[in-house]
Formats: C-alpha cells, structure tokens, sequence
C-alpha cells in the first residue's frame, strides 16, 4: 500500500470510530467536541450573559432613535454620509467594500458605491457589545478588560484620551467618535476641533422638531426643555447596538446540548479549529473574549498591504502604501503591522476579510494562515475593485515580524480544509444576521427629512 492510501485507510477507520452513536445517542465525535469547548470555557451562553450585564431590559425607544440616527446622514456635517453608509444591515451592520468609502460618495451602500477610500475595512457592528477593545488595532478600549467595567478607564487616543470614562458601555463613548471623523462622515469643510464638530451636530439636532420630539420620548429631560446632549446621541445609538447582539450559532446551540445543531462536518472543522489548526490560539473564546472568537490582542499575521489608488488617507511608511495597525497608537516600532485578532462571528456575510479587505473569499482567508509566507508572496489583489488592484505595499517587512505562532505552515487535506472552512461560515452564524431580515431596520425616510441612503441587497 503507497503511505496515501495508508493514510486514507486509517482516516476511513477513525470516521467509522468517531460516529459510532453511543448508548446516549451522541458519537464519540459529539462527546470530544463537547469536551474541547468545555475546556476552553465555552458555553454557548453568552447572548443571555448580555442581558445580565445590561441589568435591564433594552430601552425601545432610545434603541428605536439610535436606529434612525444610524440611517440619518443629519449626523455628519459633510451632508453625505452616516454610520449605515458604512456599516449596513445587507452585511450584518459591517462594510460593503473592502476598505471604507466615507465622505463624497454616490448615495449607494454596496458593491456599487464609489467615492474616495479611508484606509480599513468597517468591522460588523453586531455584537460589538460585547468586545473589550474596539477598533482593528483595539484603539478604544475598556481598561477592565469588560466593555461594561468603566472604573479603571475607557482608554481612546487624544484629544478624548480616558474623558469618555463616565459613560456607562464602551458603545456609548464610542459613539462620539465618528461624527467627528472627517473622511468619515465630517468633510473638511468645517472648522473647528472634535468639540466644534459635535456641537454643530447638536446644533442641527436640536433645531429639528422632530428630533427634538424623539429624543424628549427617549429621555424626560429633553421634553422638559433640556438640550439634546452627546450623551445622549452615544446612549441612542449604543441602545441601538444593544439589540444587535446576535450570538446563537449552530455552535451555541450544540454548547447546549443540542447535538445536531451542527453537521458531522462542521464539528471535524471545529476540532480542527480548537485543535490542529492552532486557530483558538488567537481566536480564543475564554475569559475576557467572551465567546467572541478573539483574544482581543494584536498580532502581525502577514496581511498583503492594499493601498487605494483614490484615497482621501495618507498611508504609514516611505512611500504611503502600508498600514502600521498598532503602532499608529502606540508609536512603538515593535508595534507595527499588529492587528487586533477579528471576531469571527457571522463572518459569513462579510463580502471581504482583514483590516483592508485583501481577501474577498473565506478560503482564501483561512489559507492565509495556513502559510503566511506562500500566501502573502504570491497574493495579487486581482479579486477586489479596479482602485485596489494598484501595486499592494511591501511584504518583506510585514512578514519579518510575523507572529511566531504562524511561522510553521500548518497542512491540511483538501477534505479537512472544507470541514473548517464550513465550520467558520457555518458553524458560527447567527441566522438573525442575514441580510433578508436586517434590512427592515432600513427606515423608509428619516426625521430630518434628508435624502437616504441607497441599499443595495448582496
Ligand atoms: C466612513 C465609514 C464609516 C462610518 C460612516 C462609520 N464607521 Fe464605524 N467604522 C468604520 C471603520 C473603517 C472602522 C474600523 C476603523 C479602524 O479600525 O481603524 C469602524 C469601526 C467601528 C466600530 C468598532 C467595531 C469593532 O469591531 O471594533 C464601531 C462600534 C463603529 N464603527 C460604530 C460606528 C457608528 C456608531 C457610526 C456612526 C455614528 C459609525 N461607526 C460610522 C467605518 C465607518
Ligand atoms: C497568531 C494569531 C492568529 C491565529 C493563530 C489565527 N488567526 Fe485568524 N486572524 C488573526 C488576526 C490578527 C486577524 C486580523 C488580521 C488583519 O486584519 O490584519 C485574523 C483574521 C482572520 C479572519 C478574517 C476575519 C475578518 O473579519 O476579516 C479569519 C476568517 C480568520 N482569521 C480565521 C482564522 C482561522 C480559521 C485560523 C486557524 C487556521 C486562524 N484565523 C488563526 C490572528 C490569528
């Protein structure tokens, strides 16, 4: 018999072991792959952990305002965008381009949309209400490690720097960022600092009847004549996020006893996933991560430097054509290249993965990992949109910090490829992220009365 055929014949008798039912009905494959979650403290609990942590039901109406401020473009100064230009229900509250069309753009969340580029990709904003740190190089984040801690500090770069600690959820002060971002949503036309900006935002909402009614129903001060604050602009739209908080996969449900909510298939890729793969090294689900499939910390894992060819951000290095990731906040050379370790929830609905969208397939995502060095070497950015197939950045440099746990090249078969592969797409969706049903969140018109956005179904 050729080594092959050996090694086939043994994978044939290991299938046969590992789907012998035992006397409880479960195979040995169900009770190994119960043993490794429970050992990595996996639950498939957490989406009720939320609610314990909120301490209280959603509030509809703050919810229901922070949805239409989501789809107001009132919010940003340049009259032209807000956050659902980037983070749109078609893609689970996450971007529709590789890297984000801010400012200037044609009105279209979708493949269609053109319009100058900022430098990442829009992560999905469900269940960022669980994440400690935000941002692809953790820029915002809660000094607890629990984004509901905010004793020791809400850390953000200046001019916020830990100002934004009060607020109760790391999604409330989060959301006092973009509105100031200028290729986001701000322009440059204005002038004035974060401050100037968020006032003239305040400004525009309190002159608006309608608005002015909406936040009075969401919070008694305002119908008693109080302005409308930034406070409560952050804890509408956080409220907003709360209810996005979609983690019951198959992988939950099988957490919890139901055996079948995965296939034979997806539970070899989820062993291969907290086994042989070395994937839960980094995409953990212990502790802090909660169950999110990230350790939260930053790693250089050789992504393939994209740099648009019609942009309104100035790259990092020599020749403005990378991203430095961490180092931008730290200033630390040792820093550079590091990217926070991507939640893989529902990333099944996302039309491109890593921080500049380099890979618009899955497989080709998870390959990277596999062999950094082959990937990234031989990586052309045919697959994305005509302004990202320019020249991609140096990789040599990227790949002399890779982190240590990618270094050896990790061989799979063809068929052990595919279980993983329909693990992660598969095994880690939450049905209620798909785009049929979020985009009835998209309102029909918004209060104030501005032109909407135009959604394109994937
Ligand atoms: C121009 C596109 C754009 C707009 C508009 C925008 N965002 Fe984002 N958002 C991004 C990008 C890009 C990132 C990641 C940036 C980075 O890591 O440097 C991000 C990150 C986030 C994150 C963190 C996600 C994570 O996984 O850590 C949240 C939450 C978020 N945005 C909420 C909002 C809200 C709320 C609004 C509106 C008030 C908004 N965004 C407007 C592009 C946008
Ligand atoms: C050394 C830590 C590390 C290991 C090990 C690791 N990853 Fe990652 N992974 C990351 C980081 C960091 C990113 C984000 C990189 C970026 O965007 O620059 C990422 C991104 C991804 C993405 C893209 C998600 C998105 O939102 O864009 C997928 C999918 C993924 N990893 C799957 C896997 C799988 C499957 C394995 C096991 C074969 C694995 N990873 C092993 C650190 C790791």
């Amino acid at each position: 018999m050729r080594p092959g055929a050996i090694a086939i014949f043994a994978a044939g008798i290991l299938t046969c072991l590992s789907s012998a039912v035992l006397a409880d009905g479960s195979t040995v494959l169900d009770d190994e792959l119960a043993h490794v979650l429970a050992a990595h403290g996996f639950t498939g609990r957490i989406e009720s952990t939320f609610h314990a942590k909120l301490g209280r039901p959603i509030d509809r109406k703050r919810a229901n305002l922070g949805r239409l401020l989501w789809f107001d473009i009132i919010g940003g100064l340049n009259d032209d965008n807000t956050c659902g230009g980037c983070h749109s229900p078609t893609h689970g509250f996450g971007d529709t381009q590789p890297i984000a069309i801010g400012i200037d753009n044609n009105f279209i969340v979708g493949p269609d949309r053109t319009g100058p580029r900022n430098q990442r990709r829009a992560p999905l904003a469900v269940n960022t209400a669980l994440y400690p740190t935000l941002m692809w190089n953790s820029r915002f984040a809660a000094l607890s490690g629990d984004p509901f801690d905010n004793r020791p500090g809400f850390q953000f770069p200046p001019p916020e720097a830990l100002s934004l600690s009060y607020q109760p959820q790391l999604l409330v002060a989060q959301a006092f960022i973009p509105p100031t971002e200028r290729v986001e949503v701000a322009g440059f036309d204005f002038p004035g600092d974060n401050y100037a900006i968020r006032a003239e935002v305040l400004r525009r909402l309190n002159a608006i009847d309608a608005y002015r009614k909406l936040f009075g129903q969401a919070f008694p001060e305002v119908s008693m004549g109080a302005p409308i604050t930034f406070d409560h602009f952050g804890q509408a739209i956080a409220e907003f996020e709360f209810t996005l908080v979609f983690a019951d996969a198959p992988l939950d449900r099988f957490a919890r006893g139901e055996r079948h909510a995965l296939t034979e298939s997806q539970k070899r890729g989820a062993l291969l996933f907290f086994g042989k793969a070395g994937c839960v090294q980094c995409h953990s689900v212990g502790g802090d991560s909660n169950e999110m499939f990230s350790d939260f910390q930053q790693h250089v894992i050789g992504v393939p430097q994209v740099a648009p060819s019609f942009g309104n951000v100035t790259f990092d290095g020599p020749n403005v054509n990378e991203d430095f990731g961490l180092e931008q906040v730290t200033g630390d050379p040792n820093d550079r290249y590091m990217f926070r370790t991507a939640p893989l929830r529902n990333s099944a609905v996302m039309p491109a993965f890593m921080h500049n969208g380099a890979f618009v397939h899955l497989e080709d995502a998870i390959r990277h990992h596999l062999d950094p060095y082959t990937s990234a070497r031989h990586y052309t950015p045919r697959d994305l949109p005509p302004d990202l197939q320019g020249p991609v950045g140096p990789i040599e440099p990227v790949l002399a910090h890779l982190d240590p746990l990618l270094q050896t090249p990790v061989q799979l078969s063809v068929e052990q490829f595919a279980s993983l592969v329909d693990f992660v797409r598969n095994g880690l969706l939450d049905p209620r992220v798909l785009p049929e049903r979020l985009k009835t969140l998209v309102p029909g018109n918004v209060p104030s009365g501005r032109p909407t956005l135009d959604f394109e179904l994937p």
